[in-house]
């Protein structure tokens, strides 16, 4: 039986809703009398009630003391964060207010290759100067992993005078680094630990999981707040059941005391003067589902996700990635991230999610270029998991024994270039620019950050120097069909600064 937790935001919205309050602010629809057909197919006339935005009952965002204040504190107190600040604009926008809560123009700051590309504006937004670590490399499966302990000490060790450092844990493929180990030699450094958790917001309630997991002799990952980490960006709306487009931001209990007034500085530049109150309230009522049904959900599906693992690994031609033996002392892994491998069936990803949509209608998370990368959430059961299941071993029977093509392979990301680039992102982005044919961009400074998403992890950010290696990664994943984002599609040219 589920304890019904209270949601205070969820109910001051609902109240709202049926007071018969007239409306006379926004938005225009007027909690729903006006909105057209099509937009009350899509939200329902009850849900169009709480579609509101500023209202005293309901409490402010910026300066909240009522609803908000309560919602959050209890996300705080569930996750284990002296403070949560509510992001309706995605982890892109809580990772922008944690840049700018954490820095100035002009500090250091140690930045994992392997980030989302929001850390990029957030960049942009402080004028900080990034030294890149990169992240460790499983090269027979050709998969970015995590940065360890002993790259986070040497990269402290030469850059002494950096004021933080920004990792991403769990990365997309739910690989996850020690945080326990690097908050320790950070904080031993007068360095803050800021962690992008986009696809962490469900690491709270596995301790069931862990326990198991712990007599079966696997780690799994530990979440940025109970790791000692300063501030985590979550998006609550990845793997939990918030709107898409909100997320949280947490600051952990070792943060400078005033932490959470430079966070609600930052929030006042990069969060909406209208914020949708179904948005907010969805926070407060998925961390009281959390709360409520997390462990006892997450333990099951953590089960049927290892069964279905088990058989897809027998299915010819595919298998599952899981952390080899020797990584398992540095990293530890997210089981719900599904990435199946399919380059032994003479395929690549892309071509794997194209007979996943096409045949089984099956929309993945990602392709990569040898892997197809799935979501398992709480929302999953038998049935779905059973469906996926299904879809794969028609992908694998459809190509088992008829390799087509040598197997495609990415080169791996780029290593960075040694030292500090000579602009940072900031003025890099305000420099006068070009766009310059892509072999031509070689040894120049990089006016862009081109990527394929997702990820979204950029293979150089503005500021740098373009590399052969970078320009060669870039054309071999766009030969192995990955999506690239960057200001000429194509690739046919990159922005670069002019000479
Ligand atoms: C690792 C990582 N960080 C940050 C983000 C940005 O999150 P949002 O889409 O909520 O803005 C993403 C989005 O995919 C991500 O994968």
């Amino acid at each position: 039986m589920t304890n019904k937790k209270t949601a205070p935001l969820y109910e001051a919205v609902a109240e709202y809703a049926e007071s018969g309050c007239s409306p006379w602010h926004t938005p225009g629809h007027k909690m729903g009398r006006g909105a057209d057909a099509r937009l009350q197919k899509l939200i329902t006339p009850q849900g169009l009630r709480g579609e509101v935005s500023l209202a005293d009952e309901l409490d402010d965002p910026f300066a909240p003391d009522g609803a908000i204040a309560a919602a959050q504190q209890a996300a705080a107190g569930f996750f284990g964060a002296r403070e949560t600040v509510f992001s309706v604009s995605g982890t892109t926008g809580a990772i922008h207010m944690m840049l700018l809560a954490a820095l100035s123009p002009g500090d250091v700051v140690l930045v994992s290759r392997g980030v989302h590309r929001s850390v990029m504006g957030g960049l942009v937004l402080v004028g900080a100067v990034p030294v890149y670590i990169d992240p460790e490399y499983d090269e027979e499966a050709e998969l970015v992993l995590n940065v360890t302990v002993a790259e986070v000490e040497a990269a402290v060790r030469r850059y002494p005078q950096a004021k933080a450092l920004l990792l991403v844990s769990p990365n997309y493929y739910g690989i996850a680094a020690d945080l326990k180990g690097i908050v320790e030699i950070l904080h031993r450094a007068g360095m803050l630990l800021l962690v992008d958790e986009a696809h962490g917001a469900h690491l709270s309630t596995l301790g069931r999981v862990k326990e198991k997991c712990r007599t079966a002799g696997v780690r799994i990952p530990e979440p940025a707040m109970k790791s000692g980490a300063d501030m985590a960006a979550q998006s609550t709306h990845k793997l939990l059941g918030s709107l898409t487009q909100t997320s949280m931001l947490h600051i952990g209990t070792k943060a400078p005391e005033d932490m959470g007034d430079r966070v609600y500085r930052a929030y006042g530049i990069t969060q909406t003067t209208s914020p949708d109150y179904l948005l907010l309230a969805s926070l407060d009522i998925a961390r009281a589902q959390l709360e409520e049904q997390g462990e006892e959900v997450f333990e099951r599906v953590w089960e049927q996700t290892a069964g279905l693992r088990e058989k897809v690994n027998k299915l010819p031609g595919l298998s599952v990635y899981s952390l080899p033996e020797g990584w398992r002392r540095d990293f530890s892994q997210d089981a719900l991230k599904l990435s199946v491998d399919v380059s032994d069936l003479g395929i690549t990803g892309p071509e794997a999610w194209d007979y996943l949509r096409e045949h089984c209608l099956m929309q993945p998370e990602l392709s990569d270029a040898r892997r197809v990368l799935f979501i398992i959430s709480y929302a999953d059961d038998e049935e779905s998991l059973g469906k996926l299941y299904r879809a794969l071993k028609a992908l694998s029977d459809e190509y088992k024994g008829k390799r087509r093509k040598e197997r495609r392979t990415l080169p791996r990301l780029p290593k960075s270039p040694e030292g500090v680039p000579p602009l940072n992102p900031r003025e890099a982005y305000f420099s006068r620019s070009a766009a310059v044919d892509i072999d031509r961009a070689v040894g120049r400074i990089a006016a862009e950050a081109p990527m394929f998403y997702p990820p979204g992890i950029p293979v150089f950010y503005p500021g740098e120097i373009i590399t052969a290696e970078a320009v060669e990664y870039l054309q071999a994943g766009l030969a192995a069909g990955l999506v690239p984002h960057a200001e000429d599609t194509e690739l046919k040219t990159l922005r670069v600064l002019r000479g």
